[in-house]
């Protein structure tokens, strides 16, 4: 049986075979992870950020599809040069529409890109044992978008532990 391509736009494509800010960053203030290895689909986000709680830099680790490493990409680039409670507000739906659209299968491999993201920010200030007013006490929803979907991963690899022991 012969997959059908999934319909990428040309920017994903791009940004996929031409990703920017690839790699591990060794001088990283906070790093964060999303996604389950057991899957395949996990990224990891590394953030340098100064004194003014601006990030210089960003990069990105990648075992996800084109459309993760994708978003990732475009993320590293929208964050660039911005302040902590500004790239807090990046949604899913702001990386979806920055790389040209995602196809629906897609959509939740932004949304950990964008929970990874979240995940280092909270990090950041849980680390410095701060809480600006602006940064909510609740999960976003990307940030449950990760967890359930982390969750789901790791019941998904319990019962096919089971079944092959069976
Ligand atoms: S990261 Fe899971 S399909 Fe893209």
């Amino acid at each position: 049986m012969s997959r059908m391509p999934l319909p990428y736009n040309p920017k994903v494509l791009e940004l996929f075979r031409n990703p920017k800010n690839l790699g591990k960053m060794e001088d990283a203030t906070v790093t964060a992870v999303a996604g389950n290895p057991a899957c395949g689909d996990m990224i990891t986000f590394y953030l340098k950020i100064n004194e003014q709680e601006v990030i210089e830099k960003a990069s990105f680790e990648s075992y996800g599809c084109a459309a993760n490493i994708a978003t990732s990409s475009i993320v590293t680039e929208m964050i660039k040069g911005v302040k902590l409670e500004d790239a807090w507000k990046i949604s899913w739906k702001s990386v979806r529409e920055a790389v040209g659209g995602l196809p629906s299968i897609k959509f939740h491999c932004g949304v950990l890109a964008v929970g990874a993201l979240h995940r280092a920010i909270r990090k950041y200030y849980k680390n410095k044992g701060v809480s600006p007013s602006w940064l909510p006490e609740g999960l976003s929803f990307e940030e449950k978008q990760a967890l359930e979907e982390e969750e789901l991963a790791k019941i998904l690899e319990k019962r096919l532990k089971t079944a092959e022991g069976k």
